[in-house]
């Protein structure tokens, strides 16, 4: 199966696996990304099991609402049963390198008040050690310079992502060959630098479920240790 099919698979299964949790009154947190949109065409099937969805991102948002599913601002939403994303890398741990989309502060917030998180990605984002990918930082702009040189000095190669700027105002700052051994320390180094918004490693608040599809169609299902 091709990755395109793989990304359809598992957003299926995240609906199976989402619906008997909802009721009418449930609010589902959506991510960003070709999966996640992949989830929200499939979530559409199901539109009248649920009450509505918070976005990541302005794209998730528009998604929705072309579905006809209604979009709640986080500001009055009491609880999320779930959270559904993809991710640009994944480890054992579920531990993420999210942000290739550059949603990663809206996906960090919607997934920290999520009762669960569910990752959605097929087996080329399976990793031993993240870092492979690029490491994506929301920096407000003044500061891209000086966490540049900070950035550095953690041993990375940070590159401005010219031409975009995130639904809050502010760049990316991609961060080239960095090894990570220790997920959960580089995440609080990182957000330690002044004029960091956040950055796309998801440790201290991994995965709760990870849904991996394999090229011979199964779908495997790991859960957090
Ligand atoms: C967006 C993200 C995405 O989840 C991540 O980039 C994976 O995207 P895709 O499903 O298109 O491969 O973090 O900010």
């Amino acid at each position: 199966m091709d990755q395109d099919t793989l990304k359809k698979l598992v957003g299926q299964r995240a609906v199976e696996h989402i619906e008997p949790l909802l009721g009418s009154d449930s609010i589902v947190g959506v991510g960003t990304g070709s999966t996640a949109n992949c989830f929200i065409d499939s979530l559409a099937e199901i539109r009248d099991r649920f009450d509505g969805a918070v976005a990541s991102s302005e794209a998730t948002a528009a998604r929705l609402k072309g579905h006809g599913i209604p979009v709640y601002d986080l500001n009055n939403v009491a609880e999320l049963r779930v959270y559904v994303d993809g991710a640009d890398e994944s480890n054992l741990q579920l531990q993420l390198i999210k942000g290739g989309g550059g949603a990663l502060t809206r996906e960090k917030i919607v997934a920290s008040v999520a009762r669960e998180f569910v990752c959605i990605v097929d087996e080329s984002k399976l990793v031993d050690v993240l870092g492979a990918f690029p490491l994506p930082v929301e920096v407000i702009p003044m500061a891209r310079s000086a966490v540049a040189r900070k950035l550095v000095g953690l041993g990375g190669q940070p590159f401005y992502r010219e031409g975009f700027t995130t639904d809050n105002g502010n760049v990316i700052l991609d961060v080239h060959d960095l090894h990570i051994l220790d997920p959960c320390r580089l995440e609080d180094e990182i957000n330690a630098i002044t004029g960091v918004v956040t950055q796309g490693l998801f440790a201290k608040r991994p995965a709760d479920l990870l849904l991996v599809g394999r090229a011979n169609g199964a779908v495997d299902e790991i859960r957090a240790p």
